[in-house]
């Protein structure tokens, strides 16, 4: 399923997407040339909580780690593991993509994206 045209994340940039049949965006992170994508719900509490505290500011300041704006949690962009705040050493849900020929990035496999609970 297409998400975005890569055009439409810069590098060192990242940007939320809705998908039908997902309580939650999908966060698309331009890091080094590479294409990550993680489920917008921060694993500190529960049932995830959205990250962003605008539209699609999900990296810190310094644009470095995604970032849950509710009690400050970083993320590593390449694996998603929590290295600051409450929910050290839990990570961000994967979301596997690809890029397409065409530029498109694309949800690679719908049915591995599990929703915390
Ligand atoms: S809900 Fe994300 S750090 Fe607390």
């Amino acid at each position: 399923m297409r998400l975005c045209s890569i055009a439409e994340v810069a590098e060192g940039q990242a940007r939320g997407f809705a998908v039908p049949g997902l309580r939650r965006k999908v966060v698309v992170v331009r890091k080094s040339g590479r294409v990550f994508g993680y489920l917008d719900s921060c694993p500190h509490y529960e049932g995830g909580t959205p990250m962003a505290w605008r539209t699609d500011r999900y990296l810190n300041g310094e644009g470095t780690h995604l970032a849950c704006h509710s009690h400050g949690a970083l993320f590593d962009v390449e694996t998603g593991e929590c290295v600051l705040g409450p929910c050290l050493g839990q990570s961000l849900t994967r979301v596997p993509l690809r890029v397409s020929a065409l530029g498109e990035v694309e949800l690679q496999l719908e049915s591995a994206v599990e929703e915390p609970a």
